[in-house]
């Protein structure tokens, strides 16, 4: 079964560096980090890169969407999934590897997601977690690539998330750890599923969540994080 370390870095090191960057993965490494959490999209031309927004204003200040923009004419500093690959293969992290499609991209983000991952993911690593909001993506996920292990993500757990689960073969629940109340925790944990919470950067809301039974803190600010769980 897969392992979970108790905390993962969030977009690397994202309270310390520029976000889903290589220089915010070595920010985690050096914070003490195993894992990051990045998100994956495609470009005009069908790469997979690492971006959050569907813009690439917020972070990098250029106002093109990254759907209407080939890699080729990316600002440096976003990685492609394979820089990205190569970057975790020489820092010995785990990755929780987000689909974050542009709109209509679902089904062919993941398989261009999973088929990067079967060319280049390191052996030495532990196998890699697919997450996704979005159920075709992670089906297509499935269908691509049945062993790669796969989490659903849910903003707030409701009566469905186990419906959800299960049609797309999750064997966890990543959630906003604000909203995750302790009946709902029961519900996942007792239903034998990893539980994970997104994106916390107060140690004592780490304590409590982790107490509450949630494998896996995913996180900013990976150090603190880790210091308040020890
Ligand atoms: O994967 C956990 C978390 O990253 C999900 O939300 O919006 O930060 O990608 P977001
Ligand atoms: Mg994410």
């Amino acid at each position: 079964m897969l392992q979970l370390p108790k905390v993962i870095g969030h977009r690397g090191a994202a309270a310390y560096a520029l976000e889903n960057t290589l220089d915010s993965f070595r920010e985690a490494r050096r914070r003490g980090a195993t894992w990051v959490e990045t998100d994956v999209k495609l470009t005009a031309d069908g790469v997979p890169i690492l971006m959050h927004d569907a813009s690439l204003k917020r972070t990098m200040g250029v106002d093109r969407l990254v759907s209407r923009t080939k890699a080729a004419d990316l600002p440096k500093e976003v990685p492609t999934f394979e820089a990205a690959i190569e970057c975790f293969r020489e820092l010995g992290l785990g990755c929780n590897v987000e689909i974050k499609p542009c709109e209509g991209r679902e089904a062919e983000t993941a398989r261009v997601a999973v088929e990067t991952l079967r060319r280049c993911w390191p052996a030495a690593l532990p196998a890699p977690l697919l997450s996704s909001f979005k159920d075709v993506s992670l089906l297509a996920a499935h269908e691509a690539a049945p062993d790669f292990d796969r989490a659903i993500l849910i903003d707030a757990l409701d009566d469905d998330w186990r419906r959800r689960a299960e049609a797309v073969g999750a064997v966890g629940v990543n959630t906003n750890g604000k909203k995750l109340t302790a009946p709902r925790a029961v519900e996942v944990l007792r239903a034998d599923y990893l539980l994970g919470v997104y994106t916390i950067d107060d140690g004592d809301v780490a304590r409590a969540l982790t107490g509450m039974g949630v494998h896996c803190v995913i996180t900013d600010a990976p150090d603190l994080i880790i210091a308040a769980l020890i």
